[in-house]
């Protein structure tokens, strides 16, 4: 993998506007941020740019706004980005534009602003040339920081790295080398560990998958798909009839790739979906056609950790069962700190991501001792896809130009 990092720049860059692509895109709940992992993630850069004395411009979407809608204005997020930098961080109410060009030439040295919703703009998500161009004239110089908005071809993720000297920022940097690390030259074996509801949205990834790990695991409600695929009666629990078939085929390009698909022994089955509801342990035979199954049972427990022993690297997203309801995270837990256990004592190489498995990992208090967390969704889903990611690619081709 070629491209340039925060290495490859001059050490002094006083005078230079350095636009920063990073991923604002936070939780919110009113105007307060929820979660600020991804601002976090920002800080390594920004405070390096900055160190150096860059004017750091932030460029970043927030939301699916349709068009200037004020709900979606980065300002609400600026508070809490300054609280996680430590320093003040100005705001500019716009993202392109002749005063916006007066404004980002007016700043001093060493300065951090963060620049409005780039999905104000329809030119944004259109990777309008014009609108990249417009970018452009903001900045000196590009860095792309925001690995988990990199599976868009839009104007500040692509369309800029190819008219801008362009480079990778820290986090970049970190999620494509961990990221590389499991799938593209792994120490083996390698584990999958692939949960979450839904066949349908998965089949690229286990498809993916399959060809590339030597054990797959597969947990949350897409088992149950799995397990009714063998012929199982899984009773009420919830699964996706129509891609019986699907899972039938992913089993069978898995046998002929040498890949064992792991489906749970035992698991814990309740007649209702909601917290603390009733509930058992039963065999996968001995599902009851009015019972739902949760979550895996401890036998399956045991068998995933027999199997981790013998693993080397591990790549995991989604639950193993519906962790959002107590107890039927158990599984999920007990395995997350496993994983962080064995990843502690340098058996494991650990990489997660998808908000629901980070979740995971923060409920079971482990995130911080995994050896890789993204703070990708979407992008992880697509990179575990075994896509090119657009604002990847262009950083690439920019780095070999
Ligand atoms: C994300 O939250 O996964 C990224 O910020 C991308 O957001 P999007 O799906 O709205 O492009």
């Amino acid at each position: 993998m070629t491209f340039r990092t925060l290495d490859d720049l001059p050490a002094d860059l006083a005078g230079k506007r350095v636009l920063v692509r990073v991923d604002l895109n936070v939780p919110m709940a009113g105007h307060e941020v929820t979660d600020d992992t991804r601002l976090k993630a920002t800080r390594p850069t920004i405070e390096e740019l900055a160190r150096r004395g860059a004017r750091v411009l932030l460029l970043s979407h927030f939301g699916r706004p349709k068009g200037r809608d004020p709900q979606a204005t980065l300002a609400h997020v600026v508070p809490a980005l300054a609280t996680v930098l430590g320093r003040p961080v100005g705001f500019l109410a716009d993202c392109a534009g002749k005063d916006m060009e007066a404004e980002t030439r007016a700043l001093a040295d060493g300065s951090v602003t963060v620049l409005e919703n780039t999905r104000f703009h329809p030119g944004e998500e259109a990777n309008d040339p014009g609108f990249a161009a417009a970018l452009a004239r903001l900045g000196d110089l590009y860095v792309n920081d925001a690995f988990s908005a990199a599976h868009r071809a839009h104007a500040s993720t692509e369309g800029l790295a190819r008219l801008l000297p362009a480079y990778a920022g820290r986090q970049m940097e970190a999620e494509l080398r961990a990221l590389s690390a499991v799938l593209k030259s792994p120490r083996r074996p390698v584990a999958a560990i692939v949960g979450g509801a839904k066949v349908s949205t998965k089949i690229a990834v286990l498809s993916h998958l399959v060809e590339n790990v030597d054990h797959l695991v597969i947990g949350g409600a897409m088992a149950n798909s799995f397990l009714a695929a063998k012929g199982m009666a899984i009773g009420r629990s919830l699964h996706e009839p129509d891609q019986l078939e699907t899972a039938c085929g992913i089993m069978a390009a898995a046998a002929r790739a040498g890949c064992t698909v792991h489906l749970p022994y035992d698991v814990v089955v309740a007649r209702e979906f909601r917290a603390h509801a009733d509930h058992r342990i039963v065999s996968v035979h001995h599902v009851e056609p009015d019972e739902m199954i949760v979550d895996l049972g401890p036998h399956a427990v045991e068998a995933l950790a027999d199997l981790m022993k013998t693993c080397a690297t591990l790549v995991w997203n989604g639950p193993l069962g519906a962790f959002e309801l107590p107890p039927f995270d158990t599984a999920t837990l007990a395995l997350a700190r496993l994983v962080a256990a064995l990843t502690g004592e340098g058996h494991l190489i650990s990489v997660a991501g998808g908000g629901d498995t980070v979740a995971a990992l923060n409920k079971a208090g482990v995130a911080d001792q995994f050896s890789f967390v993204s703070t990708a969704g979407g992008a992880f889903l697509e990179w575990m896809e075994g896509r090119t990611l657009p604002g990847v690619a262009a950083l690439e081709q920019e780095s070999v130009a």
